[in-house]
């Protein structure tokens, strides 16, 4: 079946977490998979959790709220010992951009990493594309990797977050689109005025399948990232560049990593250090309440 819906949300996890999601979808996905091993590094209230062990499915669920971070840590070290070679399924439901803020309203204080406090779009979709291929890194040779997402329409304009996340992940090992029927959401309940284009009802799960060896999807990631670091925003740019500068770094550590990262961009634009500038306290301002990466830049 390749649309599905669950107008009940079933026992499992916690119906009053924002964007908590239908316990049926994820018994649909492992009655379809059949995973041993399942994790969940994005569990929110623990709904998939919940399910798998249920099921009898070992599974590990992690969140940022309780001190795991898709952007920094690496889910792959965060296995239990006997899943050798990576779990059978690792699947997401991660934020739709800012739909629903977590960190700060959900749960606890402002957090810079919350895939619900991006920047815009753009900076959403490059770090969402890197969440998912750390969960593909977890995934077990022949494993399944995939997400739960939904699009966003804002001031008119329709953002495809799930057709645009697949132009970052490798198309071979796409193996199921599958649309989910949205239901009992907040704007359900909001009064619209005539919305010319309708409202969005559906969700998607994307899931793809783990191929053996990958030395060409690490070259294909490379020429993406290139691309994204030679075309793409001077944000996109700096934020490249600084991922790799730890917890503390100046400016100058900044102009360094930019040169080596886009050299090409830096012979043509004669202000580009006041550039790089301008996005860092961009950056900074959007992060909020003085902390995050953003303002490790002394
Ligand atoms: C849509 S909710 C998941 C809801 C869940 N499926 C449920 O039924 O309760 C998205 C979750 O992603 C988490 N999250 C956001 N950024 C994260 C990050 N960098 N690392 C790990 N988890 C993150 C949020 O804390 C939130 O709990």
């Amino acid at each position: 079946m390749s649309v599905i819906s669950f107008p009940d949300r079933g026992h499992w996890g916690d119906a009053q977490w924002r964007g908590n999601c239908s316990g049926h979808v994820y018994a649909h996905l492992f009655d379809l998979l059949r995973p041993r091993t399942f994790v969940d590094p994005m569990m929110g209230s623990g709904t998939s959790i919940d399910v798998a062990r249920e099921r009898g499915i070992d599974a590990l669920g992690l969140d940022l709220h309780q001190g795991f971070n898709i952007l920094r840590d690496r889910l792959r070290d965060h296995l239990p010992g006997h899943w050798a070679g990576g779990a059978d399924l690792t699947f997401s439901h991660p934020p739709y951009h800012d739909m629903v803020t977590y960190s700060g309203a959900v749960w606890g204080d402002a957090h810079p990493d919350d895939l619900s406090r991006c920047a815009d779009v753009d900076d959403f979709l490059d770090k969402l594309a890197q969440a998912v291929l750390n969960q593909r890194d977890a995934t077990r040779d022949g494993g399944v990797y995939g997400v739960l997402l939904g699009d966003l329409r804002r001031n008119g304009a329709y953002h495809a977050l799930t057709s645009d996340l697949q132009a970052y992940l490798p198309r071979r090992e796409r193996r199921a689109i599958i649309i989910k029927a949205q239901h009992n959401t907040q704007s359900d309940r909001r009064a619209y005025g005539q919305l010319r284009f309708g409202r969005v009802t559906h969700e998607t799960i994307l899931l793809y399948e783990r191929l053996r060896g990958d030395t060409y999807f690490a070259l294909a990631c490379a020429v993406n990232q290139q691309r994204r670091v030679s075309q793409g925003t001077w944000r996109a740019v700096v934020r490249h560049a600084i991922t790799g500068l730890g917890e503390r770094f100046t400016v100058q550590d900044v102009y360094k990593a930019v040169y080596a990262a886009a050299p090409d961009r830096v012979q043509q634009a004669e202000h580009w250090k006041a550039k790089v500038r301008q996005v860092l306290q961009r950056l900074e301002e959007l992060s909020g309440e003085g902390r995050g990466v953003w303002c490790r830049a002394a």
